[in-house]
Parts: structure tokens; C-alpha cells; sequence
């Protein structure tokens, strides 16, 4: 019996509680160890307790370190700040990872394994944006500032590259526009470049690519690429792009890793139109709970989380509506647990 493991549990909005509470049940087919506190945010947040990220729930994952959360709502007006913005901030949440992972073959693009690893915290999404008025027109000009730093570059890099040897990488390539973001871009590269000669050369292989080739490339041939580590703004394009490339949001989880805290989800969002009509796909937060158990050095559960669920996809063919099958979150669950209860 493994030591028990303190974690934050945020539901969230929509389809969240819906796919949460799948993932709990498959969980506890594994008995993998996690003792919840359960948490509100997102809407949720605001119609209980005025704000959409509470004092409680951010003292849970300050005394956890570590949180399962579910799809955040962020409401248009009202002046809220995305709560998934302010957990990143609060909790210095610099790395985002995002695997794609084919599970279901035949697909347009068959065999994809490939990695982005997203800087979080910087660049053009830090938020210095303004707009000049001139001659009666308020929006005659809008300005954003982008700031990325030595030392933000340097400790995503290197979380990057260490990432790769952990887990295999046998290439990582560094993604970047430093032709024309001289600047902004360059030194990303530079750090990157400067990083690998110092301390990885030999240990795995190092490429750079221009953005504007790297989405190319991605359409024409994936399967060149292995781990692809970008800033800010390139990386949120790319990992929806190779999100597409292994059949959409509904299979695919990201981790929010930082130096206070991290922070596991699905990468799709609170899916209103299909909310409580118990039809939600919740294979992208179960592999979310499958990061989270790597990440607590229990990759034995991890594996047998992502083998049941690549076998109740090909082998029993139950499948939610969105994957072409006619399975409920239930029907899915029910099958995915027990084939995890005898394997
Ligand atoms: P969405 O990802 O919620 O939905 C897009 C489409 O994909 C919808 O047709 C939905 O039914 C479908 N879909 C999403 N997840 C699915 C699943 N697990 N199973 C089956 N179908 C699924 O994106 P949308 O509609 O743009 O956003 C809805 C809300 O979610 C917004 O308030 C947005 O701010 C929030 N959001 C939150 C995120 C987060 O907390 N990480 C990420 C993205 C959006």
C-alpha cells in the first residue's frame, strides 16, 4: 500500500463534475493512493462565493502542491480575470506539457507521439496591452508588450530537457520566429542553444525550427518531431494543433508543472452544450490523473491507467459519442474500471 498523497480536487464547471467523478471511479479501480479536498472555482466559485477562484481552494493547492481540476468557466464581462490565468500566476506554474498520443489507429494521422512543452508565464500573454486614441477614434492604435527573460527561459529549457531524458525524448526541438522577434524570440533560442551545449549535448539530439515552418512541418510529416519546446504564445497555437493531429480536445490532457505546485487538466473546456447530459468523453482528465501519477513517481498506475483505457477504446470497442461510439461517461467508465480491476 502506497503512502496516501494529499491533492486538491477542483470539479469545475460544465461537464466537469461529470468527467471527475469518472476519473475518481477509475481511480479507485487502481487504489491509487490520492486523498481529495475537494475545492469550487469558475462559476462555480462566483455563484458560492463570490469569486471564481476562492481564498480556500487556493490554500488547498498551497497546502497540496498538487490539484486534479476540471474545467473553469471564465465569464465574458463582470471584470473576472481567467481563473486558469491567475492559478498559473499564483503558483508560478511556468511549464505546461502537453503529450499527443495516438490511441485510437487509423486516424488521419496514424502513430503521432510527440510532446510541446509551452513556457507559461511570459511573453506576449503577459497582459501590458493599450490602445492610443487618435482623432475621436479610441482604438486608433493597440500595443501589447512582450517580455521574456533569461532566467524564465532558462528554467522551462532546462525543465524541457530533463523532461526529454526522463521520459526518452530522443529529440527536442526548439521552436521560435528570432528572424524577425529578434529580441523576443532570440533569446529563447539563444538560452535554449547555450543550455544544451553547456550541459546536455550527447544526451539527446537538438533541432530549431521557425514557427511558421514548425505548423507546416506538422501537417506535412508529425512524426519528425519528438519534443517541441516554444514560449508563450507559439506554444497555446501548437498544442491545439497536435491536440488535432490524435483526434481532438476530448483526448487530450496538459499539466500545469511550477516551482510551488502542479496542476493536472484537460485541455478541452466546460463543454455547456452537453453538460449533465452524461454523454461527456472523460479519457482527457483521466490522462490527466495518469500525468499527475508520473508526476507522484507512480508510473505503474500511470501505465495501467492509459493501457485499460487503449484497451476498452480497441479491443472492447466501447466508445463515447464523440470518439463515433454510442457509450455514455457511465457505460465507459464501468468498462474502463473493471478492465483495470482485473489486469
Ligand atoms: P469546449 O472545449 O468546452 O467545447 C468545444 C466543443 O467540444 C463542444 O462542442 C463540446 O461539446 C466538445 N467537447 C469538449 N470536451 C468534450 C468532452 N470531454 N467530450 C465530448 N465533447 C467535448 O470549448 P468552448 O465551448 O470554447 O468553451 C466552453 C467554456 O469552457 C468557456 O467558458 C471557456 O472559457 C471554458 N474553457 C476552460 C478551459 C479550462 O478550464 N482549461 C479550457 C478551454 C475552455
Amino acid at each position: 500500500m502506497s503512502t496516501p498523497i494529499p491533492a486538491t480536487l477542483i470539479p469545475g464547471d460544465g461537464i466537469g463534475a461529470e468527467i471527475v467523478d469518472a476519473t475518481l471511479a477509475v481511480l479507485d479501480a487502481l487504489r491509487a493512493p490520492f486523498v481529495w479536498d475537494r475545492q469550487i472555482a469558475g462559476m462555480g466559485g462566483i455563484k458560492t462565493a463570490g469569486d471564481p477562484l476562492p481564498q480556500a481552494t487556493l490554500d488547498s493547492i498551497r497546502r497540496t502542491r498538487l490539484a486534479l481540476k476540471g474545467p473553469l468557466e471564465t465569464p465574458s464581462g463582470g471584470g473576472y480575470r481567467s481563473s486558469n490565468v491567475r492559478l498559473r500566476e499564483e503558483f508560478q506554474l511556468y511549464a505546461n506539457l502537453r503529450p499527443a498520443l495516438t490511441i485510437i489507429p487509423g486516424g488521419r494521422f496514424d502513430k503521432i507521439d510527440l510532446v510541446v512543452v509551452r513556457e507559461n508565464l511570459e511573453g506576449l500573454y503577459i497582459g501590458h496591452e493599450a490602445y492610443i486614441p487618435i482623432d475621436g477614434d479610441p482604438h486608433a492604435v493597440a500595443m501589447a508588450t512582450g517580455i521574456n527573460t533569461r532566467a524564465g527561459s532558462r528554467r522551462l529549457l532546462e525543465f524541457a530537457f530533463e523532461q526529454a531524458i526522463a521520459t526518452g525524448r530522443k529529440k527536442v526541438t526548439i521552436v521560435h520566429k528570432a528572424n524577425i522577434m529578434k529580441a523576443l524570440t532570440g533569446i529563447f533560442l539563444e538560452t535554449g542553444l547555450e543550455l544544451y551545449e553547456r550541459k546536455y549535448r550527447g544526451k539527446f539530439e537538438l533541432d530549431t525550427v521557425i514557427i511558421d515552418a514548425c505548423a507546416m512541418k506538422l501537417v506535412l510529416n508529425p512524426w519528425q518531431f519528438d519534443m517541441l519546446v516554444t514560449t508563450n504564445l507559439f506554444g497555446d497555437i501548437l498544442s491545439d494543433l497536435v491536440a488535432g493531429l490524435v483526434g481532438g480536445l476530448g483526448m487530450t490532457p496538459g499539466a500545469n508543472i511550477g516551482a510551488d505546485a502542479a496542476i493536472f487538466e484537460a485541455v478541452h473546456g466546460s463543454a455547456p452544450d452537453i453538460a449533465g447530459k452524461g454523454i461527456a468523453n472523460p479519457i482527457a482528465i483521466m490522462l490527466a490523473s495518469a500525468m499527475m501519477l508520473d508526476h507522484c513517481k507512480l508510473p505503474d498506475l500511470a501505465q495501467r491507467l492509459r493501457r485499460g483505457i487503449d484497451e476498452t477504446l480497441n479491443i472492447d470497442k466501447v466508445r463515447t459519442g464523440d470518439l463515433g461510439g454510442s457509450a455514455s461517461t457511465a457505460t465507459f467508465t464501468k468498462a474502463l474500471a473493471s478492465r483495470i480491476e482485473n489486469s
